[in-house]
């Protein structure tokens, strides 16, 4: 099967992904689960619009919640190293036929808004302000106590396009799922950091948010978080899990909703894949059931995600899900 070769020195130099934007309908409520009960810290609140981070984040912000009368996923955040990367970035996207803006974003730098080829919008920056990490502040940790952000999944027909494009620009294919005997990708893993994922695209609907995943410190956060998200009235929104991946990533996990539907992923820790000798990992389908204990995601995490805003999505490709039998996370 043909994987694209990887890119060890790409033109411009994107870190990780960095931040998501969304739109949400009641941002008393939002705080209420996001900060009250799971314990992202409030870097900035202005009334129409809530800047959050993790414990041991250094930079301003790793969700952006901003009020507005429909819930939709704004923008994708990634980072890059310096403004010169920066510069490239925009170059390579618009010479590349992709639509790019440069915008005012608060508390950012210099702020690319641009799509990628599968649609996603997504918002590139090289500076943000700082914030003091909280890191060893723990009379303040309280609920799932979410570390940083990991990575973002986008739903999307065009996983193999996605993942040429990715890859052009220097992600590295950490692992990838195939249906049983096919070569189509249904998955790709894809990362800058050197852990398994800052991007994945996996087939749907789409272009359309899937999740946003926070790293947290033990496994016991992610049974405590379930029974205080019950406590505090948001029960229903714990939609998978606590469990463990049996495939990619590995990770113990649960997947949630906030109040307007919008998917978080809260996980354990991920794994090194850092040297040039790291091959992606091919797995097919019925793989992912050899070592399977626990239940099956439910139809709305197999099927749902959160619109991307001004952002028409396609149909799935239904031969492929037709055939997705087995889990993808
Ligand atoms: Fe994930």
């Amino acid at each position: 099967m043909s994987i694209p070769d990887p890119v060890f020195r790409p033109a411009f130099n994107i870190t990780r992904a960095s931040h998501v934007v969304h739109r949400v309908r009641d941002l008393a409520k939002s705080r209420a689960f996001y900060v009250d009960t799971l314990g992202f810290v409030v870097s900035h609140d202005d009334h129409d619009t809530l800047y959050l981070r993790g414990l041991e984040e250094g930079c301003h912000h790793s969700i952006v919640l901003k009020a507005g009368a429909e819930p939709a996923c704004e923008r994708v955040g990634l980072r890059v190293l310096t403004e010169d990367d920066l510069d490239r970035a925009e170059a390579h996207f618009r010479t590349s036929g992709l639509p790019t803006r440069w915008v005012q974003a608060p508390f950012q730098g210099r702020t690319l808004h641009t799509s990628d080829p599968a649609g996603t919008p997504l918002e590139i920056c090289a500076a943000m302000q700082t914030k003091p990490r909280r890191i060893m502040h723990f009379e303040t940790f309280h609920g799932a106590c979410p570390q940083r952000i990991d990575h973002v999944q986008v739903l999307t027909r065009a996983v193999r396009p996605a993942c040429e494009f990715y890859m052009a620009m220097g992600f590295r294919l950490s692992e990838y799922i195939v249906p049983d005997n096919s070569d189509e990708l249904h998955a790709v893993f894809l990362q800058r950091k050197g852990n398994p994922h800052d991007i994945v695209f996996v087939n749907n609907a789409g272009p359309r948010l899937h999740h946003a995943a926070f790293t947290i410190p033990e496994v016991h956060h992610l049974m405590y978080i379930c029974d205080l998200l019950g406590r505090n009235g948001f029960g229903a929104g714990v939609e998978w899990g606590p469990g463990r991946h049996f495939g990619p990533g590995y990770a113990r996990f649960v997947y949630l909703r906030d109040p307007d539907g919008h998917r978080v992923e809260l996980f354990t820790n991920h794994y090194q894949t850092i040297d040039a000798e790291d091959e992606p990992i091919r797995w097919e389908m019925s793989d992912l059931n050899t070592s399977r204990w626990g239940t099956f995601p439910p139809d709305s995490w197999r099927q749902e995600g959160s619109a991307f805003a001004g952002v028409a999505a396609g149909r799935a490709n239904t031969s492929a899900s037709a055939r997705e039998a087995a889990i993808v996370r």
